[in-house]
C-alpha cells in the first residue's frame, strides 16, 4: 500500500511508520509526507528517510476551501491507497473528504468519544479519569468523531502533568498506529456505518 502521511509537528508517529515501512513484510511504504507549515521536525524526518515532501499552508490561499482543494491535489499526485494524519493539526474539508474519505485515518490522543479536540491529554487530566489512551479513526467531517479502527488504553498516574501523560499516550499511540496501519495495508478493511472491520 502507498501511504501519504500529513504532519504538523515533531513527527514521532511518522517516524514509527517510516521505521516499520523499512521492513518489506510490513506491506506499506510512505510515498510522500505533507505538512501545513515549514520548519517542523516531521518534514526533517521525511527528508532524512529520502521521502518527498510538500507544504501547503492555509495562508497561501484566499479561503479555507481553496487550501483544502490544493491539499487534496498535492496528496492525489502521489496516488495513495491510504492517507494517514499523524499529528496533523488542521481539519480537512469537503473536497478532501470527497476524494479520500473512507481511506484517511487520524490518530487522537484520547479514548473517543471522550475528550475530542486539541487538548485530549489536558482534558483527561482535568476530568480526573484514571484511564485514557489513543484512538485511530477513519476521518469524517467532525472533530475526532470518525468510525473507530483501533484504541489503546493508557493509565493516568497520580503525579502526571500534561507532558508526562501525553508522552505515555504517544508511546502507546505509535505502537497502535504501526500495528493497525500495517494490518489495514495487508488485510484490507471494511467501514460499515460506525463499525470498522479489519480484513477484506
Ligand atoms: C499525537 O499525540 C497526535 O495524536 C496528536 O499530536 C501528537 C503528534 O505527535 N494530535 P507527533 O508529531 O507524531 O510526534
Amino acid at each position: 500500500s502507498r501511504l501519504v502521511v500529513l504532519v504538523s509537528g515533531s513527527g514521532t508517529n511518522l517516524q514509527a511508520l517510516l521505521d516499520a515501512c523499512a521492513d518489506p513484510t510490513y506491506g506499506a511504504s510512505v510515498v510522500a509526507v505533507g505538512a501545513d507549515r515549514d520548519g517542523i521536525e516531521g518534514l526533517a524526518r521525511a527528508d532524512r528517510a529520502g521521502v518527498p515532501t510538500f507544504v501547503t499552508k492555509v495562508g497561501q490561499f484566499t479561503s479555507r476551501d481553496h487550501w483544502d482543494r490544493a491539499l487534496a491535489d498535492r496528496v492525489a499526485a502521489f496516488e495513495p491507497d491510504l492517507v494517514v494524519l499523524a499529528g496533523f493539526m488542521k481539519l480537512v474539508g469537503e473536497d478532501f473528504l470527497a476524494r479520500f474519505g473512507g481511506r484517511t485515518v487520524n490518530t487522537h490522543p484520547a479514548l473517543s468519544p471522550s475528550f475530542p479536540g486539541m487538548q485530549g491529554p489536558a482534558d483527561a487530566l482535568a476530568y480526573g479519569v484514571k484511564v485514557t489512551g489513543a484512538t485511530l479513526f477513519v476521518v469524517d467531517a467532525g472533530v475526532d468523531t470518525g468510525a473507530i479502527v483501533a484504541q489503546v488504553a493508557v493509565p493516568v498516574e497520580d503525579d502526571d502533568d500534561v507532558d508526562s501523560l501525553h508522552e505515555r499516550i504517544k508511546a502507546a499511540e505509535r505502537v497502535m498506529l504501526v500495528d493497525t496501519v500495517g494490518r489495514m495495508a495487508r488485510e484490507g478493511f471494511v467501514v460499515d456505518g460506525r463499525r470498522v472491520r479489519l480484513g477484506g
